[in-house]
């Protein structure tokens, strides 16, 4: 993508490494903050929808709107401030059908990276949002290799099992056949997600293993991890609250909660979470890091007018 808006891709070929987490909660935490805030847009381009319906709690349109842009070029259709200057093209089984087309597609001349490229683009620049972030699904290759054609950057989160490593290692492997093919995608970094933080020796050990798959394409793993925190998960997802909005969430119930101990009522529980602080600092960090490495790589290929 060229003009004023940047793309992120986050992806990882294996599932349920916190893609759809990490894309809501930073894409979140950009747009809110305050007012430096930016105008962030979230293309969910997976089938599963997660981060459209489960992270931000939007309704949606199955995916049609992205999925007519894929086939035909049509305009996307945003969901429009789900947050403060944060919408989202929304994600859906719709996708499925494209990725099963992608073939065909390709046949007939359709070229679905230009699409979604071309229109995008417009969109940044009638909205005015300052980043994208695409979402992306563990399964769908044709849509996956659509996304990395397109995108500026590359964020891979990943947990610490083997598999979820061969899932980034995969994923590197299409990174750079994307490049050879002329994307011009670089890669932003590796992130370790749902890690126990005083594990040092064990996490030592897996940015090492990382940093040996990103070996030449300049980049090094996120020096922050993402703490696991099972229970600001369950929170999340059932609230459709991002790390840092829990944080909000969490104060007002404890207040409420002591309200109602001096009423001498029994408290309701709302949350499992007792402090999601923690895991909201986490990606507080990983946000700082992100905006860090844009503009870095920015000011060794600088883009018209971009804004760091
Ligand atoms: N900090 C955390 N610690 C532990 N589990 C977490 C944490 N944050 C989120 N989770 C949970 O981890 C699971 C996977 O997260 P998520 O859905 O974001 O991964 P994904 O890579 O997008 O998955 P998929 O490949 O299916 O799209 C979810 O159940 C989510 O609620
Ligand atoms: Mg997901």
């Amino acid at each position: 993508m060229s003009g004023h808006a940047r793309a992120i891709l986050v992806a990882n070929q294996k599932g349920g490494v916190g893609k759809s987490t990490t894309v809501a909660a930073v894409a979140e935490m950009i747009a809110a903050a305050g007012k430096r805030g930016r105008r962030v847009l979230v293309v969910d381009g997976d089938p599963q929808a997660n981060v459209t319906v489960e992270d931000l709690g939007v309704t949606g349109d199955r995916g049609q709107s992205l999925a007519q842009t894929l086939q035909f070029g049509a305009p996307l259709v945003p969901v429009r401030n789900v947050r403060p200057n944060l919408d989202v093209i929304a994600g859906g089984p719709q996708l499925a059908v494209v990725g099963a087309a992608a073939h065909l597609m390709a046949e007939n001349g359709i070229d679905m990276a230009a699409n979604l490229e071309a229109q995008l683009e417009s969109l940044c620049e009638s909205e005015r949002y300052d980043l994208v972030v695409i979402d992306s699904g563990p399964g769908d290759v044709p849509l996956l290799d659509t996304y990395l054609a397109l995108a500026n950057y590359l964020l891979i989160p990943t947990r610490d099992d083997q598999a979820s490593l061969g899932g980034v290692e995969r994923l590197a492997k299409r990174f750079w056949r994307a490049r050879k093919r002329g994307a011009s995608i670089q890669l932003l970094g590796v992130l370790l997600f749902d890690v126990n933080p005083r594990a040092t020796k064990r996490n030592e050990e897996v940015f090492s293993q990382v940093s040996e798959m990103l070996e030449g394409s300049g980049t090094t793993p996120f020096d922050i991890t993402i703490r696991s925190a099972p229970a600001a998960a369950v929170d999340m997802r059932s609230l459709h609250r991002t790390a840092g909005e829990l944080v909000a969430l969490a104060n007002d119930e404890r207040r409420s909660r002591l309200a109602k101990l001096r009423e001498k009522q029994s408290p309701s529980r709302a949350m499992w979470a007792s402090d999601p602080s923690g895991l909201a600092a986490d990606y507080q960090e990983l946000v700082r890091q992100i905006v860090a490495r844009l503009m870095k790589f920015e000011a060794e290929t600088p883009v018209q007018e971009r804004v760091g």
